[in-house]
């Protein structure tokens, strides 16, 4: 064992007598290779730990289990791995939960972002009524991990990375006990691309930190310092000269071009998701001019995937080329473990309970803003108004009260709760439209629902 891997096993500060325990709930899951792959690079921070994965995916478990295992022993890290289809003897006396598991699939993802075309509507994983239905569906399973964590596990601390993760995790910080944290990669790699576009990457073994406030895919990012500088008005500054040289419109780049002239306009750096509010009848219309929907074209991208990691996994020591989500996925869930099992304290943007951190939301809403990192778990730094001018704390606002609304529905709701909800979406905005769009997604998704949402 090398001496760092000895520090950070002493200073693990959670149940030193044992190995640290870490439950993946969906760790069958394509997304899971690339967790396992940045768990052996990060090797030295870990060193102690056990993994547990579990799925209900029995062929995925095996498959993510067998390449796990391979990278650690290969690489010699004190790692232990096992897989479990048992829910409750994955979390029994976990330090950590980690999900990422999706509720339906692809195939209920391709209707959420199907069904709402057929009504004006954007389609999408995390946004309008594609990411409400998603919460709809995973909220009760998530209360039904928090309430069993409970039980086996109540000192755990559940990094959230299943989406839509504004709404989950803003349920889960009302139904339950158990510290939640929610997770997005978007923020540590939206930042640095707007910043390389302008020609000013971080300094080489050195991070860039960010002023980012608002809701998971509903934020701005207000300073953006580099070296301790605030870089933000060079960045604005080539977002114009962007915008300014009228870049042809396509499929490929329709999303950037329209980022970057609401970053030329806001001056500030909004969410990737932000070109759906502001550029809605745009949006839906490519969309609907798109042959197939995002989920679609990931489900012919995935058998690909999926044979190179069982080809890879047949060999002694495995080498993916090719992994489903961003390389920085894993990473950044690691970041976050690291720093709370080795308590730096260290600065990530993640998404917690306000607690006055933002002071236009209300205390207990789930906001997405820069957060001090340590054994405690993550604590919000104070943000005030966050750099944000009226009329983009306005759409946040109410972006914000949706949130909480389809949180209570998907817990305790009936349809007309959820129908309420969902009318107070930004995009939907009409009751008669929500509950048109409402009875053809519920129909859809009947089988993941409970009884109270249906009729
Ligand atoms: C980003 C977002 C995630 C989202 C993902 C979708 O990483 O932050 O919240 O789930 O993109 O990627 P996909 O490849 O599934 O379309
Ligand atoms: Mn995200």
């Amino acid at each position: 064992m090398s001496s760092t891997q000895s520090t950070a096993s002493q200073q693990t500060g959670i149940r030193r007598n044992r190995r640290v325990k870490i439950a993946i709930i969906g760790g069958g899951s394509a997304y899971c290779a690339g967790l396992m792959q940045a768990f052996m690079h990060n090797a030295e921070f870990f060193s102690g730990c056990h993994i547990t994965l579990m799925d209900i995916d029995q062929d995925g478990l095996d498959l993510i289990y067998t390449l796990g295992s391979k990278f650690f022993h290969h690489a010699g890290v004190d790692l232990t791995l096992d897989r479990t289809t048992n829910r409750i003897l994955a979390l029994t006396d976990a330090d950590f939960v980690i999900t990422i598991f999706r509720v339906g699939g692809m195939q209920a993802r391709r209707l959420d972002e199907r069904i709402p075309l057929r009504h004006d509507l954007i389609g999408q994983e995390t946004v309008g009524p594609g990411g409400f239905f998603y919460a709809l569906r995973t909220v009760p399973v998530m209360a039904e991990i928090a309430a069993e964590m409970e039980q086996v596990a109540p000192r755990a601390f559940l990094l959230n990375y299943t989406n839509p993760i504004n709404i989950i995790t803003e349920a889960i910080s009302h139904c339950s006990t158990i510290r939640i944290i929610g997770m997005c990669d978007g923020p540590v790699y939206e930042i640095p691309r707007y910043a390389k576009w302008a020609g000013l990457e971080p300094t080489p073994g050195k991070r860039l930190f960010q002023r980012t406030v608002g809701l998971n895919h509903g934020n701005w990012t207000t300073a953006v310092w580099r070296d301790g500088i605030d870089v933000l008005p060079e960045i604005v500054a080539w977002c114009k000269n962007y915008v300014d040289s009228n870049p042809e419109i396509t499929f490929a780049n329709y999303a950037t071009v329209m980022l970057v002239t609401l970053a030329a306009q806001y001056e500030a750096l909004p969410s990737d998701y932000m070109h759906y509010y502001y550029f809605p009848e745009a949006v839906v219309a490519f969309l609907q001019n798109k042959p197939t929907s995002r989920a679609e074209d990931i489900m012919s991208m995935l058998p690909g995937i999926l044979a190179h990691y069982r080809a890879e996994a047949q060999k002694d020591m495995p080498q993916l080329t090719k992994i489903r989500g961003s390389g920085g996925f894993g990473d950044f869930a690691l970041d976050i473990l690291r720093c709370i099992i080795n308590d730096t304290g260290e600065e990530w943007v993640l998404n917690v309970p306000n607690s006055g951190a933002i002071n236009f939301l209300p205390v207990d809403r789930i906001v997405e803003v820069p957060c001090c990192v340590d054994a405690r778990g993550a604590t919000p730094f104070t943000q005030g108004m966050g750099g944000l001018q009226v009329d983009q704390r306005g759409l946040i606002y109410l972006l914000s009260e949706f949130e909480g609304a389809t949180a209570r529905a998907a817990l305790y709701g009936t349809r007309r709760d959820a129908i309420k909800a969902l009318a107070a979406n930004p995009l939907v905005m009409s009751y008669s439209k929500a509950e048109a769009a409402y009875d053809d997604l519920v129909a859809a998704h009947a089988q993941y629902l409970p009884e109270r949402l249906l009729s």
